[in-house]
């Protein structure tokens, strides 16, 4: 499925719910396209982990459930899309996730990372995963990742061969943070009340692609593929 290609796709925007499935699917698009994935959630996860200034400020943050705020994301994002890697495209995910962010990232592909060769590649594509509430739930509460090589597992959809370990490198899969039940309900509310409003942005601008993000896996992948490759077609 994840067949490596070179074809050049372009910033790509991955919006949807907590559990949709955007990382899932970033490190699928990556795989095929050779882009990186830039999920603001894993920056800022590692900015915690590192003890960084930002990670001491996010770590309550989002333990909550709520977002941290707008021009401390958009500066880690600016840092992030300026390195080498990011110069064929790249995947954001989990970012914009208001509307000043969607705002500020336009002004930023405008202006400071505007490449004067490629003008048709300035805009990002922008793909939104729809994904029923019980549907949300399961993924949610069900998943385990690996904290050695980053993969992503679910007990309930997707189960590792063996209970709690990597397939991969046998390490024992951990539980985020802010996947507690009780966390749940703020990171819903947060992105009905703070997230909508970036799909209304683009929307209102023509950009916006909803999927249907509730199929298996493979099938929202070919349905991304087949977007990415009709854009560039
Ligand atoms: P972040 O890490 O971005 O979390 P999120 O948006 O809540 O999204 P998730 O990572 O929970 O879900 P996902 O859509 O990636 O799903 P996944 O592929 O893992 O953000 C965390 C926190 O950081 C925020 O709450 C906030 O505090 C802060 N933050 C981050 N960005 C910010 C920003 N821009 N501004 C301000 N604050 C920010 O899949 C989930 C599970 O479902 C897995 O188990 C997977 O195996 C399974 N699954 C996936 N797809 C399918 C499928 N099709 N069928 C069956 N199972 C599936």
């Amino acid at each position: 499925m994840a067949q490596e290609t070179s074809r050049e796709v372009g910033p790509v925007v991955l919006l949807g719910p907590p559990g949709a499935g955007k990382g899932t699917q970033a490190k699928r698009i990556m795989e095929r396209y050779g882009i990186p994935q830039v999920s603001t959630g894993d920056l800022l996860r590692e900015n915690v982990d590192r003890g960084t200034e930002l990670g001491l400020a996010a770590k309550a943050v989002m333990a909550r459930g709520q977002l941290v705020s707008d021009d401390e994301v958009c500066e880690m994002v600016r840092e992030r899309l300026v390195e080498p890697d990011c110069k064929r495209g790249y995947i954001l995910d989990g970012f914009p996730r208001t509307a000043a962010q969607a705002e500020w990232l336009d002004r930023l592909l405008e202006h400071e990372l505007f490449d004067n060769s490629r003008p048709t590649r300035a805009w990002p594509i922008v793909i939104r995963l729809d994904v029923d509430y019980n549907q949300l739930l399961l993924r949610i509460t069900g998943r385990r990742s690996c904290p050695t090589c980053g993969r992503i597992y679910n007990v309930h959809l997707q189960p590792p061969r063996v209970d709690e370990l990597c397939d991969v490198d046998g390490t024992k899969l951990v539980t985020r943070n802010d996947d507690r039940l009780e966390v749940l309900q703020p990171r819903l509310t947060a992105y009905q009340e703070q997230t909508r409003p970036v799909s209304d942005y683009y929307q209102r601008a023509g950009r916006l692609i909803s999927i249907n993000g509730d199929l298996p896996m493979d099938d929202v992948t070919e349905q991304i593929f087949r977007i990415l490759e009709d854009h560039h077609a």
